[in-house]
């Protein structure tokens, strides 16, 4: 195995429906086997440990294109399309992605977002959560890192429909799970958390961007928002308010448990903001 490829995984994360156990475990005992045997790489299957029916499958790929025949493989493809069956997947790590790719791809997201900036005075200068040069080797900060390979493979509806099964919502009974995808990929997610006083209660939607800013990210690109509702369930006011100032005009995706319910751009869910650029030029 080359240097280059050694720390090359892929990480999915299983949610398995219930009584289907045994299967699950003939199929990664099957996918197991076949990695080695074709000679892709390895794998290995972790139970979360605060969820009987929660897994983690991690393949360590020999290198970039092992992982990417391995994809293609139809043996392969046969065992996901059982797993597809049994349990929710969703890919939070992926290997297969070539760096030059993953950059272009940044630089790409980078540019359109410096694009829409709004002029004036914008807090999300510095993106702290992943800076220039090689830092992350030697100082990996702690809390949620989801690399992905294109937007469209993050699950963020998934990442948003798991965090809602956290929510506590004792009083409303309304739960809310919400995900945010920051500009270097990597995914944040929220719950609403009531409080016995009400008002003290926090949205799904600020506490996902106050994780976020609380680990150094400041610039965001997207956030998905989950409720168990027909009609799409829009940010709050207040919530709206703070995407705002953090994040911009974020894309705003709506889903509730079985569907897509529609994306929006922030601006239009929240024209004509007051924001700090006001205070900037407030004469006294
Ligand atoms: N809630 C959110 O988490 N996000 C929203 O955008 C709307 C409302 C929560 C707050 C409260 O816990 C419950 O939903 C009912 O309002």
């Amino acid at each position: 195995m080359d240097r280059s490829d050694s720390r090359r995984l892929s990480v999915s994360l299983i949610d398995l429906g219930e009584g289907h156990e045994a299967e699950f475990n003939t199929i990664s005992t099957h996918f197991e086997a076949l990695l080695i045997r074709k000679e892709y790489g390895r794998a290995e299957v972790m139970r979360d440990e605060g969820h009987p029916l929660r897994f983690y499958m991690v393949r360590y790929w020999t290198n970039a294109n092992a992982a990417e025949q391995c994809h293609r493989d139809p043996e392969i493809q046969m065992l996901t399309a059982r797993l597809y069956q049994i349990a929710r997947v969703t890919h939070v790590v992926n290997g297969v992605r070539r760096q030059d790719a993953v950059r272009r791809l940044l630089d790409e997201r980078r540019a359109r977002i410096e694009a829409d900036r709004r002029t004036g005075f914008d807090r999300r200068v510095v993106d702290l959560g992943r800076p220039d040069g090689d830092r992350r080797a030697k100082d990996r900060r702690l809390g949620p890192r989801r690399v992905r390979d294109r937007g469209e493979e993050v699950d963020l509806i998934g990442a948003a429909r798991r965090a809602r099964e956290y929510a506590d919502a004792a009083f409303s009974q309304f739960k809310v799970g919400a995900a945010l995808e920051t500009g270097d990929g990597t995914i944040i997610t929220g719950c609403n958390i009531e409080n016995a006083t009400y008002g003290l209660t926090i949205c799904a939607e600020r506490v996902a961007m106050f994780k976020a800013l609380s680990e150094g990210h400041r610039i965001f690109v997207r956030l998905a928002i989950v409720a168990d509702t027909e009609a799409p369930a829009p940010p709050c006011g207040a919530c709206r308010q703070i995407l705002w100032e953090f994040g911009g005009n974020l894309e705003i995706q709506l889903a509730n448990l079985k569907e897509d319910k529609g994306t929006h751009q922030l601006r239009n869910l929240l024209p004509l903001p007051f924001d700090a650029r006001l205070l900037e030029r407030r004469t006294l």
